[in-house]
């Protein structure tokens, strides 16, 4: 047999690398704290695992080093996992954007990575909090919630800090920086906003309501649905937004994306002439938000023909570029994923070996590596759990 290998974490990450270092002949151990494995997994893309996507390129990823993921997501690239996927004969579907969705449960992502655990024969011991580790005279010792176990390599993998009643856990930050790597402050990425009153009181009685938007901040936009909520902004424009949103950022929301002044909303308002403003927009936005935008003083009330070209430019400036300052955010609880997290620059971009520490490695979500929304994340998770396997020889 070859050496011992122990993984933390049986989440994405963890379950793709323990399979392909089993299969490859290797003693490998699999520690979660939880009963189920692929938890994550499973709740994912609503049930249905938004499992990667048609289009991942560096561009997607947040880190401090924005070349670091390059080398794993060409050696292992969403082909490679869709070519798995169809091997299972698992049916899937793109949804927008290039993602890609189970057609019935995420549960078949878990079952497949599963078998392919089984395949190399991995042991998991379940329900078992790694709590912390050492390195003594040439082996890891971790001591875990059920006793002392050593062995030759260790993989953290234990994710981010998103859903803390996951049982999510801040060991694999602890160990980092034990081992004299540093790590990049975390925080909730792809997460909805909070926001101030009045403005809250106004918008959280159209929660539930879904609009077609551009968000944007100085440095990137996002073109997709924005959710309002009893609490303030969600829907995957917002998500996307937020990752790059700073405490104090002033958000530009476009209702028109699609609407240009001149051939398409002064056509509109010339033909609504003789309407109160509210219903000729109540044709392009819902009547609901046109009336919250009135009680903000952002649409007046006033007829159509009221407007003198100027007031045409600023109505249409409103609603184009409406600047809205979040309060915050709702934090991990609700995150889909954690910003920052062990820095690139302790880790090789070839295997995830940590430069500090031979036989070391972190891979996925704990790694300052973070995705777009869209199946990024997950393709972050198999091409890390890739890198580090090929390393093993
Ligand atoms: P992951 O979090 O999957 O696994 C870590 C494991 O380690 C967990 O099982 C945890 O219990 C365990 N652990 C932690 N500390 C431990 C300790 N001290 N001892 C023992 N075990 C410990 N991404 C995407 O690409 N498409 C999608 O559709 C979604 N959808 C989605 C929905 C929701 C609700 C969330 C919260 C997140 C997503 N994501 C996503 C993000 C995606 O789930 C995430 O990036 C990956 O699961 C990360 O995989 P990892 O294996 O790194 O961590």
């Amino acid at each position: 047999m070859l050496s011992k290998i122990t993984i933390i974490g049986a989440g994405a990450a963890g379950l793709f690398c323990a399979g392909l270092l089993g299969q490859k002949g290797y003693d490998v151990t699999v520690i979660d704290n939880g009963k189920k494995l692929g938890r994550k997994i499973l709740m994912s893309g609503g049930g249905k695992c938004n499992f990667t996507n048609l289009n991942v390129e560096p561009k997607h990823y947040l880190s401090q080093n924005p070349h670091f993921c390059k080398s794993a997501l060409k050696r292992y690239t969403q082909w490679d996992f869709i070519h798995l996927v169809n091997q299972y004969h698992i049916a899937y579907h793109e949804k927008e954007h290039g993602q890609l969705f189970c057609d019935d449960s995420a549960q078949q992502i878990v079952d497949m990575l599963v078998n392919e655990c089984q395949k190399g024969s991995v042991n998991f011991i379940m329900q078992t909090q790694l709590n912390d580790m050492e390195w003594d005279v040439g082996k890891f010792k971790l001591h875990t919630s059920k006793g002392v176990i050593e062995c030759d390599k260790v993989i953290i993998a234990t994710g981010g800090q998103s859903m803390p009643a996951l049982g999510m856990t801040s060991v694999g930050y602890k160990i980092a920086e034990k081992f004299n790597l540093p790590v990049v402050p975390v925080k909730a990425g792809l997460v909805p906003f909070t926001l101030h009153k009045p403005l809250l009181d106004v918008l959280s009685t159209l929660s539930g309501i879904a609009v077609r938007v551009e968000v944007s901040i100085p440095k990137i936009s996002f073109k997709d649905n924005l959710l309002f909520t009893h609490r303030g902004l969600s829907g995957p424009a917002i998500l996307q937004i937020s990752s790059y949103w700073q405490a104090g950022d002033i958000i530009k929301v476009n209702l028109l994306p699609n609407m240009h002044f001149e051939t398409e909303f002064k056509p509109l308002l010339e033909q609504n002439r003789n309407q109160n403003i509210k219903n000729c927009l109540a044709q392009v936005l819902p009547k609901r938000l046109v009336e919250a935008l009135m009680q903000l003083n952002l649409v007046a009330d006033l007829t159509v023909k009221q407007l003198n070209p100027k007031q045409q430019q600023n109505l249409y400036d409103s609603l184009t570029q409406w600047a809205i300052i979040p309060n915050g955010t709702e934090g991990y609880r609700t995150a889909e994923v954690t910003l920052g997290g062990v820095s690139t620059d302790g880790l090789s971009s070839k295997t995830m070996e940590a430069k500090t520490q031979p036989n070391l490695y972190f891979i996925g979500e704990v790694v300052d590596v973070s995705g777009w929304l869209g199946g990024y994340n997950f393709q972050w998770a198999w091409s890390s759990a890739f890198a580090c396997a090929q390393a093993f020889g």
